[in-house]
């Protein structure tokens, strides 16, 4: 049996308000950070601890903070990063609704090593009860002294904004989204220069997930060894995992980093609704699928990795024996072409492509031919896509038609879905 971390106080009631966060031990980490860390002290501490960023591409945290350069004419600014587009995640929905100020302890603590005097938290439009919330508990935060000037006594001063997206999916990728803060249309920009030198107004800007803020209060009240003794080494630390699909029982679950596909589906998920497991994502639909045979691998960034998968936003997807592939592959190829932002040619034009050639193919009109041409299409999108989401849309295609060509055949021969 796991002891919760992050969610924690998920149970008690009005989990929301700063004094039920705040007798659980809350914002005692800030306190100790303001009066006996210096900046230095902080990062290397979260190098040490081996946190790798919760918003999908496992980047370093504590390595991330240090490349914001020291001697900027600029003071830095921090973004906290709450768009959560990827199907199938709604870890920071909970964080946001139900415990919104252990993210913004982690996002003051941030501030604070970072140099930074102002924190934008970009939450996803459609999220309005975890705006509410974090409103709330920002309001809240500056009434108790810890947002504000001279916070805590420290002559440390932070203000913290919320920005709402309108909805669009690129808006999660760090770029996109500084663009859309600044008003203008959200599409990536090339690095480098990466953010945390050049990002928001030209500033240098930390970009960090929800669930990446909410683990620091933990790691400076604990320590970088415990955190670091949860789960693999490399990859460590207690992690939200989002199960869904056609699995018995689907929630939010919290376990170590590492713990296998296998035993999370079967159980904790109590297995496949129909009784046979068919597949299942691992890290939202932007992360290659593995058949049954294939569960046997650890969740975490690098097992994944290692797999030809990846952990992404932890969006753990249950696919049944009653499921189409070629059913399913095609929606997520729609939900991509829909959202590719237009600014470069092979994901622009690939994925409307694929998602024409798939559409006749669930309605029983593909050829074989169709088959080569998806991978070839795939392999366009993948080498030459400017951002990551042509290369997960076409990442997660490729494992579909690599895994199940057979279903897809079956498709094509018999002239009709075998499912329906
Ligand atoms: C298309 C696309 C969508 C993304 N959406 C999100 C998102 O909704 N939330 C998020 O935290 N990161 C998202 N990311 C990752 C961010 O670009 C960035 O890596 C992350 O916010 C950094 O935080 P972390 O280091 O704490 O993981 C997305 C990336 C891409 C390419
Ligand atoms: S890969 Fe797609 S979403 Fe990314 S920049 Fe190119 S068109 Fe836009």
């Amino acid at each position: 049996m796991f002891d919760k971390i992050l969610l924690k106080n998920m149970d008690t009631p009005n989990s929301h308000e700063i004094s039920v966060y705040e007798n659980a031990g809350g914002y005692q980490s800030l306190a100790t950070v303001l009066k006996s860390y210096t900046s230095s002290d902080l990062i290397e501490m979260v190098k040490e601890s081996n946190l790798r960023g919760r918003g999908g591409a496992g980047f370093p945290t504590g390595l991330k903070w240090s490349f914001v350069p020291k001697d900027s004419q600029k003071t830095p600014l921090l973004c906290c990063n709450a768009d959560e587009g990827e199907p199938g995640t709604f870890k920071d929905r909970a964080l946001m609704e139900k415990d919104p100020h252990m993210m913004l302890e982690g996002i003051i603590i941030t501030a604070y090593a970072i140099g930074a005097k102002v924190t934008y938290v970009y939450i996803r439009g459609e999220y309005e009860l975890s705006i509410d919330r974090v409103e709330s508990a920002i309001k809240e935060a500056y009434a108790q002294g810890y947002l504000g000037p001279d916070i805590l006594g420290s002559g440390f001063s932070h203000d913290v904004y919320i920005h709402r997206g309108a909805g669009a999916y690129i808006c999660g990728e760090e770029t996109a989204l500084l663009e859309s803060i600044e008003g203008r249309r959200a599409q990536p920009k090339l690095k480098p220069p990466f953010p945390a030198v050049e990002g928001l107004y030209g500033s240098p800007t930390v970009v960090n997930n929800v669930e990446t803020f909410a683990c620091l209060p933990h790691i400076i009240q604990r320590g970088p060894e415990w955190f670091k003794s949860i789960g693999p080494e490399a990859s460590p630390g207690p992690k939200l995992y989002c199960l869904s699909g056609q699995v018995k029982k689907p929630g939010l679950y919290e376990l170590p980093m590492g713990i296998s596909l296998r035993e999370l589906v079967y159980d904790y998920g109590g297995g496949a609704c129909s009784g046979r497991v068919k597949a299942v994502i691992p890290g939202g639909v932007s992360a290659p699928m593995f058949p049954e045979s294939e569960l046997d691998i650890g969740l975490d960034f690098n097992s994944l990795a290692a797999a030809g998968s990846m952990l992404g936003s932890a969006g753990v997807i249950v696919l049944d024996d009653t499921t189409c592939i070629v059913q399913v592959i095609s929606r997520i190829t729609e939900f991509f072409n829909h959202e590719s932002c237009g600014k470069c040619t092979p994901c622009r034009e690939g994925l409307a492509w694929c998602a024409k050639i798939l559409r006749r193919m669930e309605a029983g009109e593909g050829k074989h031919e169709d088959l080569e041409r998806l991978e070839a299409l795939c392999e366009t999108m993948f080498g030459n896509s400017f951002c990551a989401l042509g290369v997960g849309a076409s990442w997660a295609l490729q494992a579909a038609l690599k895994h199940f060509r057979a279903e897809f055949v079956q498709h094509i021969e018999e002239g009709a879905c075998p499912f329906h």
